[in-house]
């Protein structure tokens, strides 16, 4: 039992992180950290991993958790069992707990233990069901056990979301919606689709910079077919890469992209907690030594004040379909700026409103990175000065975003 074992229900609900680091065969693709496991350094992470908790967590309640990898289903039934004895004793308001899983560690102990200790959703990498991709990403699962996989965790009732890649080396548009449509069958309650991005010093970025051709394989096009296929299926499109049946969305991601605070603990794990903004050393060692003597390794350490919450709530509102609130104690000129920008958006439809409140469109979320851009200058002190000159000049035009999207702007 930890020192805050009961929740103090007057602060704020917490989402909580725990990144289990360990594939048994990493992707050539992936950037995620992870390092191989063996079985000592699997329960020294386990033992570092309550230390830490115990060293951060302040008492709220827990509303969310999220277990991410690396494969957190690696994890023996027993180990699993273990990393409930982390938490408090009771977590009167948890609403969800997710565990990603790699199709090839799915089995019937597993599941059967994070029934009991209270996991309600499983999310699983699936990627593709096309042989010939799947032999490309270097994912060693078949078929027939993605479908086990699946089949078996169904049979526990968890909720299920599924992972897919999409603008894979050589992938067309039909290739893609034969993706979709096996994965419609299916029926899951939840997909996540994301665009391959080629990253760090993947092996994978060696072997495919500059080769993987654009033309059709605009990422846009690849979301435009999700969005139609999945839409038509009865999924709504809640965020850029995201899916749900009605109900079904993941509250645990919806809770961060809202800039509710969450604690995150292991190794590269992100917190936005107390305050602050930082993130655990991407380093299995480091980070257990650092918890190890109460100095745990943190990087990106930032204060987090109204206006960095405020941008923040907007860049990530931008990629969801949730009303955007402009919160209150935001800076006014910002605020005055930001709803100017949305205006405009609503007459060029990119974003909707009512009450006083705005959320992007279909068409406005596939071009949400662009729009964050423009709301990143808003908040960029460097570029109000910069407008202000401009403003002098009346030339001043955005040179971030699609042709469509520029226009002579200039704050009131
Ligand atoms: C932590 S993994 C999922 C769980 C488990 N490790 C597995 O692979 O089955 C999270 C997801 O990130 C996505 N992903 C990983 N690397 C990616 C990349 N370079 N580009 C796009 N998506 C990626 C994949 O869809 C993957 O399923
Ligand atoms: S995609 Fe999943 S299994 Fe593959 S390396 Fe990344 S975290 Fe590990």
């Amino acid at each position: 039992m930890t020192s805050a074992s009961s929740a103090n229900s007057t602060k704020p609900p917490i989402g909580v992180y725990v990144h289990v680091p360990f594939c048994a065969a990493p992707c050539a693709y992936c950037a995620f950290y992870k390092a191989v496991p063996n079985r000592a350094g699997i329960v020294s992470y386990l033992e570092i991993l309550k230390n830490e908790w115990d060293l951060r967590y302040c008492g709220e309640p827990i509303e969310t958790i999220f277990f991410g990898g690396g494969t957190p289903s690696i994890l023996s039934a027993k180990q699993l069992e273990t990393t409930r004895r982390i938490f408090p004793d009771e977590l009167p308001f948890l609403k969800e707990w997710t565990v990603e899983c790699s199709p090839l560690t799915v089995t019937r102990d597993r599941l059967a233990t994070m029934r009991e200790v209270g996991v309600t959703r499983i999310s699983m990498g699936v990627e593709t069901f096309d042989e010939k991709f799947l032999k490309i990403l270097n994912r060693r699962q078949t078929l027939g056990q993605v479908f086990g996989a699946y089949e078996l965790a169904r049979s526990f009732s968890f909720d299920i979301n599924l992972d897919f890649m999409f603008a894979l080396p050589g992938q067309r548009l039909f290739h893609w919606e034969a993706d979709l449509q096996r994965a419609i069958d299916l029926v899951p309650d939840h997909l996540s689709t994301y665009c391959l991005t080629l990253e760090g010093e993947t092996p994978f970025v060696a072997e495919y910079r500059g080769k993987i051709p654009p033309a059709e394989h605009g990422w846009e096009n690849f979301h435009r077919i999700a969005s139609e296929l999945l839409g038509a299926a009865g999924y709504e499109h809640y965020e850029v890469s995201n899916f749900a049946r009605p109900g079904k969305q993941c509250l645990h991601n919806v809770h961060t992209w809202q800039m509710h605070d969450w604690l995150g603990v292991g190794p590269s794990a992100a917190s936005q907690y107390g305050g602050r903004r930082f993130r655990n050393i991407a380093d299995l060692d480091r980070w257990m030594a650092g918890i190890r003597g109460g100095n745990p390794c943190e990087e990106d350490v930032c204060a987090v004040d109204a206006n960095l919450l405020a941008q923040d709530i907007i860049i990530f509102g931008l990629r969801t379909r949730g009303w955007i609130h402009l919160p209150k104690n935001m800076d006014a000129l910002c605020q005055n700026a930001c709803r100017q920008l949305f205006e405009t958006w609503c007459g060029e439809g990119y974003m909707e409103h009512k009450n006083g409140v705005y959320r992007p469109t279909e068409k406005g979320l596939l071009l949400a990175d662009a729009l964050a851009v423009e709301i990143l200058r808003i908040f960029d002190k460097q570029w109000w000065r910069e407008a202000e000159s401009n403003r002098r000049h009346k030339d001043f035009q955005s040179s971030a975003l699609p042709t469509e999207l520029s226009r002579r702007w200039e704050p009131t």
